[in-house]
């Protein structure tokens, strides 16, 4: 596990409950995807925990280079093959008090890798959600520890023994609860625009370049629940997730319980950047 700037062993860490992060959520978070040993597109997530920490006025006290290396070594040392790592930056240990604490506190930075297999069986055959109200707050653009509104919308899908909620507030898709949502509609590509309401995903920037390699137009306009139910595909994509077919939204079946023709190809386009790490 990497604690600060030092490896070490799990069974060794120790953290403090006055972490602001334990007590506030007062932190930020990525996760990034390994295949086969290499990390995925790690620059466009640490480039985004370094937006998240501007965001959140806290002051990540490596560079990006040498957390990368860091984050490198990490998964080098956990000999991790297929998974992702996961880490957070906290504003550090305080008593309890909601201000920032003084400047001399040092963020805390934590990170550990998770071996996993990939959810081929999602892939092929595509998963089922359901819609659930958007409670969270207005600053959704940030990789923020505080994952409560998330936390409970994917519970409300796993009670409905569904893989995601597919969020909306009032009638307008956002986002899912750890995922990013798109819809195809005779031929056009439509997804939530990058703004305050979702987070700007890194599959998602990766499924933007996929649309273009295969000349399907891609319009950033948010979609309402209604036209999310008469597309023609529906999918969702995250670090873990990749790119999921949606085949059903509440009681609605998409494009007859089968991935789409579109979801498909984007899916083959996505398979090539893959194989392209693993061979470099
Ligand atoms: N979640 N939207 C939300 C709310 C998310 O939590 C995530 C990712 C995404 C997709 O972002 P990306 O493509 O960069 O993974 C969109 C991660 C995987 C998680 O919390 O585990």
């Amino acid at each position: 596990m990497l604690i600060n700037n030092r490896l070490i062993d799990k069974d060794e860490v120790s953290l403090s409950i006055n972490d602001r992060g334990y007590q506030f959520g007062d932190g930020i978070y990525e996760v990034i995807k390994v295949y086969e040993g290499s990390m995925f597109t790690a620059t466009e997530h640490i480039d985004r925990l370094y937006r998240s920490a501007d965001e959140i006025r806290l002051v990540i006290p490596y560079t990006k280079d040498v957390l990368h290396k860091m984050l490198y070594d990490l998964v080098e040392d956990n000999k991790l093959t297929s998974g992702h790592v996961y880490l957070q930056v906290t504003r550090g240990v305080a008593p309890r008090n909601h201000a920032f604490p003084t400047e001399l506190t040092e963020p805390v930075l934590i990170a550990y890798t998770q071996s996993a297999d990939r959810p081929v069986n999602n892939h092929r055959f595509g998963v089922s959600t359901i819609f659930v109200e958007d409670i969270r707050w207005l600053r959704c653009d940030i990789k923020s520890l505080n994952l409560l509104g998330n936390v409970l919308a994917k519970q409300q899908a796993h009670e409905a023994h569904c893989y995601e909620a597919i969020q909306h507030r009032g009638e307008i898709v956002t986002e899912g609860s750890s995922s990013n949502i798109y819809g195809i509609k005779d031929g056009v590509l439509y997804t939530h625009p990058t703004n305050n309401y979702i987070l700007n995903g890194i599959t998602r920037q990766v499924v933007l370049k996929c649309c273009q390699e295969i000349g399907l137009p891609v319009v950033e306009e948010a979609f309402t629940k209604e036209q999310a139910l008469q597309m023609d595909e529906v999918f969702l994509s995250s670090t873990t997730s990749e790119i999921t077919p949606i085949i059903k939204i509440n009681d609605t079946v998409i494009h007859s319980g089968e991935p789409g023709i579109y979801t498909r190809k984007i899916q083959q386009a996505f398979e090539e950047k893959v194989q392209q790490l693993t061979m470099l």
